[in-house]
């Protein structure tokens, strides 16, 4: 696939079949993951994989119910770790983490979209129901809940900002 067009084709999904997603395709998002830029290379970032039923019903009670989280074969829960980059850029590392993460979600959901699945980041969650759950340091934030699955809907391109409203240009 052109970049252009996983760029332009790629859309939140949040309805999937039941069909499962080999765990070999699961390891190539995380690859695909991982060429995201990092703030100096630290890689301040981590991954939960969930495939576990009783696990993607309790984060979708932890996601203010909702469905997808429960629905999709796999969750990936992508943190932020603060500590790891705060030992390098002090309090600005806060924001680092928090990027590294995002572009690796980015990178994820391109790669997901070019692999044929749907997927949605899930940015709405309860952060101290989704750490008791998953029960990992206080240092990592999580950043994304990525509910992935075989697609059952390919829904329109959402309304965009015109460049006029988004972009200034100074150039003399
Ligand atoms: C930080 C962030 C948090 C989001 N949280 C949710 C969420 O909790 N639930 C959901 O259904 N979609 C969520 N989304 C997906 C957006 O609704 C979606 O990206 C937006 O409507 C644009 O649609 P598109 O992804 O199809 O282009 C989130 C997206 C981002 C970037």
């Amino acid at each position: 696939m052109k970049l252009m067009d996983a760029l332009e084709g790629r859309r939140s999904v949040r309805r999937y079949d039941r069909r499962p997603v080999p765990e070999s395709l699961v390891i190539e998002l995380l690859r695909s993951a991982e060429s995201a830029p990092s703030a100096g290379n630290l890689r301040a970032r981590k991954y939960i994989v969930v495939g576990r039923p009783d696990l993607r019903k309790a984060l979708a009670l932890a996601a203010y119910g909702q469905e997808q989280v429960e629905e999709a074969p796999i969750l990936i829960v992508i943190l932020a770790d603060f500590d790891r980059s705060r030992t390098r850029y002090g309090d600005r590392g806060y924001l680092y983490a928090i990027l590294d993460a995002s572009s690796a979600i980015t990178c994820l959901l391109l790669a997901a979209f070019d692999a044929g699945l749907g997927a949605c980041w899930n940015g709405a969650f309860d952060d101290q129901m989704v750490k008791d759950l998953l029960g990992y340091s206080e240092d990592l934030v999580p950043v994304g809940i990525i509910s992935l699955g075989w697609p059952l809907e390919s829904p329109p391109a959402p309304p965009r900002r015109s460049m006029e409203e988004l972009v200034r240009w100074e150039m003399e």
